[in-house]
């Protein structure tokens, strides 16, 4: 998909999208290391956005690993589909997230994946997003998600990392990845 189409969203739901371009290959393949996608069943995306970090999700997944992808923009759904067939990809909100694994009678995942733009979501609807991860993640399993180094000195950024230590027993953060713009690095959460 063109790169082009997420600054044309961004252009229209600024506050839904949170980003001018589409996160580098180098953040996306930190994002979906070291969380065992590699055997992983059923994995979720939240916020597939133009699908670069779905690539990389197919990439590891073996054969029998299912994804569902959840994206709140249609338009978005439409070339998520067409660009990955095998994917389930939900026109949705990520705050549905145990009544979509419940209605396609789906395991609970060993990873949730999240290219949200947590920085711009209000504190109810981070905490509305992150409850259902944790309430639907099977235990052990991990919660992945990026942040901007920017970020950190943001109050958003800051109750979004105060709100991941109140929920996650266990949370390692990765080495700055600076080939991507912004610089961002990436939040592993595991279950307890
Ligand atoms: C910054 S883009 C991320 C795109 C891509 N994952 C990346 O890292 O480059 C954020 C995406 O999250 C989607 N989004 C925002 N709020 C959402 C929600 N509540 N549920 C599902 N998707 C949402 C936006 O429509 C957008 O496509």
């Amino acid at each position: 998909m063109r790169q082009s189409v997420l600054l044309q969203r961004f252009l229209r739901h600024p506050a839904q999208v949170g980003a001018l371009w589409p996160s580098s290959r180098a953040l996306c393949r930190t994002i979906v290391s070291e969380i065992g996608v590699e055997t992983a069943h059923q994995v979720v995306e939240l916020g597939p956005g133009t699908g670069v970090i779905t690539r990389e999700i197919l990439r590891l997944l073996p054969e029998k690993g299912r994804l569902l992808s959840i994206e709140l923009d249609e338009t978005l759904c439409m070339h998520l589909r067409k660009a990955f067939p095998q994917v389930d990809v939900c026109h949705d909100s990520a705050a549905r997230l145990g009544e979509l694994l419940k209605e396609r009678h789906l395991p609970p995942p060993e990873a949730v994946i999240s290219g949200l733009p947590w920085a711009v979501f209000p504190g109810s609807l981070q905490r509305e997003i992150l409850n259902a991860v944790l309430t639907n993640l099977t235990p052990g399993g991990y919660f992945v998600t990026f942040a901007y180094l920017q970020g950190l000195m943001l109050p958003a950024g800051l109750r979004f990392r105060r709100l991941l230590g109140e929920l996650f027993p266990e949370i390692s953060t990765s080495k700055v990845v600076w080939r991507n713009l912004p610089p961002a690095f990436v939040y592993r959460c595991r279950k307890g």
